[in-house]
């Protein structure tokens, strides 16, 4: 069985082929075109043009993602995400169905990014306790089995790569903040030396890491760095302070996510600890995540995705239509795209393991 798999949610035109023998699962091909040049000099993705590169790029990425396979079904991203990107993937693959006459599985982006961690042996096993990191999400999940998926918590306000963003942008680091601040963050040792303002004493807020509940939020520590970089401005050039600023503001962004993981760790024991979602592509949170899991009391299995499986790309959602039941294939005329899709919640039946 090959699957032919599409993402187009936000800035990343994406197709992969994906071939499940007797329960393994390998990925053919997955070709990613990003937009990033496109976007860089707005600050952010800007929809329009997102869509419109969606379209001009979706038959030249999946010709090259198809090259001599063929493929049995379909998959594709319905949501969440940006709607016009979303549009181009759903109506292409509707298409693309109906022409060939096949089956068609909608695919919910975040399960795509859950999924990213079936990439490599070994799988995660069950209970496994999963943090979604990206641009658009944050949340805690309890996964049972592939149908049993439970919100532990969510992000209140921002997503922790949103806040990367907007923070990269008050620190004149352009777009995507991600990768930027992490750079940017490596230079803050001699930096800090020099200018005496260090970690420290900047020491941002770990917002929410003191309630019981595995919610987060990041606006209050985006308006922390705002306030420091207006004060610490008027005495110093930007360029003199930005890295303590960057490396502060990302740990503590990563001490709020391994505070959250470690807790709903501790409370349900489980099998393995996933971490995915673009800003899982942070070397510091990988590392530091990994040390954290190896210290519990009881023994987790640690699973992250390579750095190109963490960001936006097809082969996670053609590993996560892989998984789905049969009886999830639908025909073109069951597709529909939706920017708000949540993911399917079972959080009412959590019971402590
Ligand atoms: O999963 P993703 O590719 O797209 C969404 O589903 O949103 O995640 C993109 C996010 C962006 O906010 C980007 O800044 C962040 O992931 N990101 C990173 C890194 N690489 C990408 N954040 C922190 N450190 C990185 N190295
Ligand atoms: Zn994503």
């Amino acid at each position: 069985m090959k699957i032919l798999a599409l993402e187009t949610s936000c800035d990343e035109t994406a197709a992969a082929v994906i071939e499940k023998i007797d329960g393994e699962i390998k990925i053919l091909s997955n070709i990613v075109s990003s937009q990033i040049e496109i976007h860089q000099k707005f600050g952010g993705v800007f929809p329009e043009y997102a869509s419109r590169a969606h379209t001009e790029k979706i038959i030249p990425v999946v010709e090259q993602a198809l090259a001599c396979f063929k493929p049995d079904a379909i998959a594709v991203t319905v949501g969440p995400g940006l709607i016009g990107s979303l549009l181009v993937g759903t109506n292409f693959a509707k298409t693309y169905a109906y022409v060939h006459k096949m089956p068609i599985i909608a695919i919910n982006h975040l399960l795509g990014h859950i999924y990213s961690n079936w990439a490599e042996d070994p799988c995660p096993r069950f209970p496994a306790v999963i943090l979604i990191v990206s641009g658009g999400h944050t949340g805690l999940y309890l996964m049972k089995s592939h149908d049993d998926i439970a919100a532990l918590g969510e992000t209140l306000d921002d997503a922790a790569g949103e806040a990367f963003d907007k923070v990269a942008k008050l620190l004149q680091l352009g777009y995507p903040g991600g990768p930027a601040i992490s750079a940017e963050a490596k230079k803050c040792k001699s930096q800090s030396a020099k200018f005496k303002i260090t970690m420290q004493n900047l020491k941002f807020p770990r917002s929410m890491l003191e309630r019981k509940d595995y919610n987060f939020s990041f606006s209050g520590l985006k308006t922390a760095v705002l306030y420091k970089v207006k004060e610490l401005t008027k005495h110093y050039p930007l360029n003199a302070i930005r890295s303590t600023l960057a490396a502060e503001f990302q740990q503590a962004v990563i001490d709020i996510l391994i505070g959250k993981t470690m807790q709903a760790a501790y409370e349900y024991r489980p099998e393995s600890i996933c971490l995915c979602g673009g800003v899982a592509a942070n070397r510091e949170l990988r590392e530091q995540m990994a040390k954290a899991v190896s210290r519990l009391p009881h023994h987790s299995s640690f699973h992250v995705p390579s750095i190109q499986m963490s960001t936006d790309n097809a082969a996670m959602i053609g590993i996560a239509a892989a998984y789905q039941s049969p009886k999830k294939y639908t025909t073109y005329k069951n597709i529909n795209a939706d920017a708000n899709l949540g993911l399917p919640d079972n959080s009412s039946n959590i019971r402590k393991i």
